[in-house]
């Protein structure tokens, strides 16, 4: 087995903790957070690890108090302004996955213009979760299937699994074999619920902004000392 997985995704947790246990306001653990993402970014292109999924914002963030989702926000549109060099530096190109319509139209914007401005990259990508769920995601599959049985172009007979998975976000994707938490949570939390079906999960104590160079090692090593079967058994 490949002792470095080709896609790690995370689920960022703590940021919030991080900025209490300092008597801090929580943006400032968000903030800390997207150093996290820089470097973890770097790292895992030094590893050779392909594709870095994040989970940045859930549909449930929407819940968060209006002053936080507003913070978080412009963050986001501060971060893709300052790491674009850090993108073109990795040679990585940037993707989203979620309901990317639901964002502030200048978040939308700076999106969409670094997503085209690193879409030449093909050796790593940092796939953004952005307003993302992942029953949103199945069942948004779902629809456009059923459109495509109305107009004829499809047999139900005919839907498998492959038809589910082309109709997801990222269809071109691969799996991810290793899914991180941070923060201790054990909990899946609506990400990328179809993709993880035999995903390795890592949960760490760590919170988000501590997760660095080391932590991202700490749990690589993990994973490679793992056995996956797939469902089969040892040698087969
Ligand atoms: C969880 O911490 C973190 C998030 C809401 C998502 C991750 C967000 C960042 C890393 C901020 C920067 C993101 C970008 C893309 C610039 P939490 O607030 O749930 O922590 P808590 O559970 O301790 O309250």
């Amino acid at each position: 087995m490949n002792k470095i997985p080709e896609h790690v995704a995370i689920i960022m947790d703590g940021n919030g903790r991080w900025a209490k246990s300092r008597g801090w306001p929580r943006i400032k653990g968000h903030e800390a957070g997207a150093e996290s993402i820089k470097v973890v970014l770097r790292e895992a292109r030094k590893l050779g690890i392909k594709y870095l999924t994040l989970y940045a914002f859930s549909v449930e963030n929407w819940n968060r108090p209006s002053l936080e989702i507003k913070a978080l926000m412009q963050l986001l549109a501060t971060f893709l302004k300052k790491e674009e060099k850090e993108l073109h530096d990795n040679q990585t190109r940037l993707r989203v996955i979620g309901r990317v319509s639901d964002l502030p139209k200048n978040v939308q914007k700076e999106l969409k213009r670094v997503m085209e401005a690193t879409s030449h990259y093909t050796e790593a990508q940092l796939v953004l979760s952005l307003s993302y769920g992942g029953r949103t995601e199945i069942a948004n599959a779902a629809r456009q299937i059923a459109e495509k049985v109305k107009a004829g172009e499809l047999d139900p007979a005919d839907i498998t699994e492959d038809t589910v998975a082309s109709h997801l976000y990222a269809p071109d994707i691969p799996d991810p074999e290793l899914l991180i938490r941070t923060s201790g949570e054990m909990r899946v939390s609506n990400f990328l619920l179809w993709q993880i079906s035999y995903s390795e999960i890592y949960v760490t104590d760590v919170l988000w902004p501590d997760f660095r160079e080391a932590e991202l090692n700490e749990a690589i090593d993990n994973y490679a000392s793992r056995n996956r079967r797939f469902g089969g058994v040892d040698g087969k």
